[in-house]
């Protein structure tokens, strides 16, 4: 394409120059004299030689395309993504399921499923892909390939409403065996916690309007509207990479979700500052556990 483009453009500048040099100071007459064939050329070269050079660019591409394509068909490993307003869903061919953090493992072709819940999203993450929109009631793929061990920021990239901005994602990039490692102790439900606080805020959170949105595998809270929360502690963000996870902002979170990340479908909590805190313990004791 560049070759092409080249000669192209030096021959456009060398007509240019020619034309510049005959002098414009002619009557029709004359033109029509000097050059009988101009209307012809204009017509071969500008649309003739053009358009058949653009039909051909244009073959090319797609056949270039659907190679690209190709290779993504031959990965090991299929994440199926789906854009929610807003946050992130992963889930792994064994079970495993996680929220705004994609694992993959460094130096192999991952291929990616993509659906949207709501509305077009746009997943993004500019070292590692294209951009591909999430599109509801369509299925679209995409791989991708971290060449080296490392976190990689993804954002949504197509406007979906007020917290557009708010919808951030990371690939974390695993070395295989510990993404192996990894993708095990994901899909493991979660363990019930020892510690006396984070017991009272187990019973809590199934018992209050918790479960009925998120789902701790394990546990009866099965809801679907916000993320699987099951191993919770072991992400590194909080509202889809709005905060980082801490017990100060998860408590700020639980308790007013609005004010941080306005039109979010979490509503405020109604909680005893005692109660948060038992919750808070509680998810934040939802780590690998034992088994890592
Ligand atoms: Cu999702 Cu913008």
């Amino acid at each position: 394409m560049l070759a092409v483009g080249t000669a192209v453009t030096l021959f456009v500048v060398v007509m240019g120059a020619v034309g510049i040099m005959r002098g414009r100071h002619r009557d029709e007459a004359s033109i029509e004299r000097d050059v009988p064939w101009g209307e012809r050329f204009v017509l071969i070269a500008g649309l003739g030689v053009t358009g058949v050079i653009l039909a051909a660019f244009f073959l090319v591409s797609v056949r270039a395309m659907a190679s690209l394509d190709k290779q993504g068909r031959s990965t090991a490993l299929t994440i199926d993504i789906t854009g929610h307003d807003w946050w992130w869903e992963a889930r792994y061919p064994n079970g495993a399921v996680t929220a705004n953090e994609i694992h993959v493992p460094a130096g192999q072709r991952v291929s990616l499923r993509l659906r949207s819940d709501d509305v077009i999203h746009s997943l993004w993450v500019p070292q590692l892909a294209p951009k591909i929109d999430l599109i509801p009631g369509r299925l679209n793929h995409l791989w991708l390939e971290a060449d080296k061990p490392g976190q990689y920021r993804g954002q949504c990239a197509e406007y979906c409403g007020l917290q557009h901005a708010h919808m951030i994602f990371f690939v974390v990039a695993d070395p295989p065996g510990a993404f192996d490692r990894w993708m095990r102790a994901m899909a493991v439900p979660a363990v019930d916690p020892s510690d006396p606080l984070a017991q009272e805020g187990r019973a809590l959170f199934l018992g209050q309007s918790c479960a009925g949105c998120h789902a701790i595998r394990g546990t009866d809270a099965t809801g679907e509207l916000g993320p699987d929360l099951t191993h919770f502690a072991t992400r590194r963000t909080l509202a889809a990479g709005t905060l980082a996870v801490s017990p100060e902002t998860l408590t700020e979170w639980i308790l007013d979700p609005q004010s941080i990340k306005p039109g979010v479908t979490m509503p405020p909590a109604d909680l005893a500052p005692d109660q948060v805190r038992a919750i808070v313990a509680y998810l934040l004791s939802l780590g690998f556990g034992s088994t890592p």
